[in-house]
């Protein structure tokens, strides 16, 4: 498993954060959403969400608002939450069950769950009206490892291409099987890209994290992803330290078999672009990024665990979240201090560490699909 992990990552010289205003500018927000949100994909939560017919998540991207629903052949639909009669929003719930239809609030334009035109009041007087020419507008959708994924762009990378670097490279936690049992929201002041950079380094450990540095050695990340829309490794544990939790000590039965190399690290992935993957021995946290406005975030925190979890007489998924969760607020404490610097007019480019070379390598990604996309658009 060792020799897996190459070290060869170096930080790129003269690398450096990125300029103010892409952080700050409502113009560069905009892009983004053009450019990254609507050509990438993007995780929407769990398919367990939606387990049965009928059941519907909805999630906003930007100012779209995306109708995720299992329809009756058990498959995942998602759809443009916006009726093709007179664009009213048909559902303004964030979750719920559908019957076998969905039916907008407004003129009671019906629909089935794959989106398909089934009743419209009176439209049989209407010369040429055909339904089949007015489906939902539907969305690209691909599912790995029990998460759902969208993208907006008619014509995607396809999802296999686009994620061949982590097909299976997480099967060992046996994702699609694992439960979430908690979940956190929060709503944070600092841009997303500063949360994504954030969790990509732990330079900030031993000032950020008093009681983090006490369990995992800050220095002792190892890189195998450090190229590209992926990037991550492993941090080890300390001697004596058997998991990230309040008690140091495993909180549920193992969520697979592991190596006893395995049970000494955690897993940390930084997804492009909104999905951060953090793979414990006993759960997996995951967060998802959900960007507001150039200086705001909602994130969503879940905690995953084996469906056997709570057969461990020392069950207690509480003991991860407390753990997590403060640690979460410290994180986005210092992400919003660095939204307020940023902002200054004072601010400029400065050198990254050693310690940084994930975030040298996510501005790259970052620039490059924004200039890209640009570039396509001229
Ligand atoms: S806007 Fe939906 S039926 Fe009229
Ligand atoms: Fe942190």
């Amino acid at each position: 498993m060792a020799a897996y992990y190459k070290t060869a990552e170096t930080l790129k010289p003269g690398a450096q954060t990125l300029a103010g205003k892409y952080y700050v500018s409502s113009d560069i927000f905009d892009q983004e959403q053009g450019s990254i949100f609507s050509q990438s994909w993007l995780c929407m939560g769990r398919t367990s969400e939606i387990a049965q017919p009928g059941e519907y998540i909805v999630r906003q991207v930007g100012q779209e608002s995306i109708l995720l629903v299992r329809d009756q052949l058990e498959e995942i639909q998602a759809l443009y939450n916006v009726c093709r009669h007179r664009g009213s929003r048909l559902c303004m719930q964030d979750s719920g069950k559908f019957g076998a239809s969905i039916q907008c609030p407004y003129h009671a334009w019906t629909y089935n769950l794959r989106g398909e035109l089934i009743g419209a009041p009176l439209m049989d007087e209407v010369d040429d009206f055909r339904k089949q020419e007015h489906h939902l507008h539907s969305i690209h959708t691909a599912q790995w490892e029990g998460f759902i994924f969208i993208n907006l762009s008619d014509d995607p990378e396809p999802f296999e291409q686009a994620f061949n670097p982590l097909i299976d490279k997480f099967s060992a936690w046996n994702l699609p099987h694992l439960l979430s049992l908690r979940r956190i929201d929060y709503q944070v002041k600092a841009n997303w890209k500063l949360i994504v950079q954030n969790y990509s380094e732990c330079y900030h450990c031993p000032l950020i994290h008093p009681d983090l540095v006490r369990r995992t050695p800050y220095r002792s990340g190892q890189n195998d992803l450090f190229e590209g829309p992926y990037l991550g490794g492993f941090m080890e544990l300390y001697d004596g330290v058997e998991s990230m939790t309040m008690s140091s000590r495993i909180c549920a039965l193992p969520v697979g078999a592991f190596t006893d190399e395995q049970r000494s690290r955690i897993d940390y992935y930084a997804i492009f672009p909104t999905l951060l993957l953090s793979l414990h021995l006993d759960y997996v946290m995951f967060h998802t990024l959900w960007p507001l406005a150039s200086g705001e975030t909602r994130i969503t925190c879940e905690w995953l665990f084996a469906p056997n979890a709570a057969d461990s007489p020392d069950f207690d998924p509480d003991d991860a979240v407390a753990f997590w969760d403060m640690t979460n607020h410290q994180d986005w404490r210092a992400c919003e201090m660095t939204q307020l610097g940023v902002s200054s007019r004072s601010y400029s480019p400065a050198p990254y560490s050693s310690a940084e070379s994930l975030l040298a390598a996510f501005d790259e990604e970052y620039l490059k699909r924004l200039s890209t996309a640009l570039r396509e658009h001229l």
